[in-house]
């Protein structure tokens, strides 16, 4: 239904449906409203016109009416709200096992990294049917990540993350818009959402030599010396970050937190502010030391070690981080 109607953008996300669904619920609603109110706007003003000799009269309140029109509002307002409570958890919980990518928004250019370690501006390649959520955040200003075919919008912020996810469900290109003013070429802030063919999508992401992003994060992890403080082999003077990922955290001030994408990276950025109980708050910051991109890196790889040892990458690269770890030993 409403297919080829072109009042509808294209609809080519599992979201799309439930949102149009939604959204057409609304409408009609409305438009039903609308329709009784003028109704009875033109029947009471001609039922009750002007007449010569006839003056009004009190009409007293009626408990059946009044509840009539209380109640079945309030029905359809309930419809409304959990059909809409439905339809935005879905949208705003990536389901596990997605494809991760990270978006970073700058003035005036969308860079997005897939964890596989293709890199990519204002285009972004996906496989039909699977799905995929954005890891997002900015350089400079608020952005927002828009893909009206998808029915997916979420804002882009600077200093955090925000979470977005969909499942393409046809191929083709598709708008991507930033929908949130940026300045002056925020109308030209546009790209491309590239639904491939699953073997299709293979054949492109094998084009790529790039290693995986969190390989690239492994090797920043040594650079910076983190290695020398967080150890998997023997107690460091910071947590073991081995498996934490996801997990709740307890805290040296008594909260627990889940340790997610937000909370490793203001652990990076700002380490004093949740101190993972046991340990002291000796961490120096990396502000303005790493790059939003080496940032997305290290999270990959602190991601990358609460998940299954399967892949020949990981082993690769947990050979590296002992050596790295040796090399780094030895500098102390
Ligand atoms: Cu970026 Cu508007």
């Amino acid at each position: 239904m409403f297919d080829n109607f072109p009042l509808w953008p294209d609809r080519a996300s599992a979201a799309a449906g439930n949102v149009d669904a939604l959204f057409i619920f609304l409408l009609i609603v409305s438009g039903l409203m609308s329709l009784l109110i003028f109704s009875a706007l033109l029947y009471f003003a001609a039922r009750y016109r002007h007449r010569r000799g006839v003056l009004a009269e009190q009409i007293e309140g009626s408990t059946p009416l009044e509840l009539t029109w209380s109640v079945v509002p309030f029905m359809v307002f309930m419809v409304i709200f959990v059909w809409g409570a439905v339809v935005f958890f879905k949208s705003r919980t990536p389901p596990r096992d997605s494809t991760e990518v990270y978006v970073v928004a700058k003035q005036w250019m969308w860079k997005l990294e897939h964890s596989e370690g293709q890199r990519e501006i204002n285009e972004l390649h996906v496989p039909v049917g699977r799905d995929v959520k954005l890891i997002m955040t900015s350089q400079d200003v608020i952005h927002s990540f828009f893909i009206p075919a998808f029915r997916m919008k979420q804002d882009v912020l600077p200093g955090r993350y925000t979470l977005a996810w969909f499942r393409a469900t046809k191929p083709g290109t598709y708008h991507l818009f930033c929908a949130e003013y940026c300045g002056t070429q925020h109308s030209g802030m546009i790209g491309s959402i590239i639904v491939m063919e699953p073997a299709q999508f293979e054949a492109w992401m094998s084009g790529s030599p790039a290693g995986p992003l969190s390989a690239s994060g492994e090797k920043i992890f040594a650079e910076l010396g983190c290695v020398t403080c967080h150890r998997a082999d023997t107690p460091g003077r910071g947590p073991n970050l081995e498996g934490i990922f996801g997990k709740p955290v307890q805290l040296e001030d008594g909260r627990t937190i889940t340790a997610d994408e937000n909370y490793i990276r203001e652990s990076i950025l700002d380490p004093g502010s949740k101190v993972v109980s046991g340990f002291k708050p000796v961490m120096p910051t990396f502000q303005g030391l790493v790059s939003e991109e080496q940032l997305n890196a290290l999270v990959a790889y602190v991601k990358s070690l609460s998940q299954p040892v399967a892949t020949s990458t990981r082993t690769a690269a947990a050979t590296q981080q002992d050596n790295s770890r040796a090399a780094g030993s030895q500098v102390q």
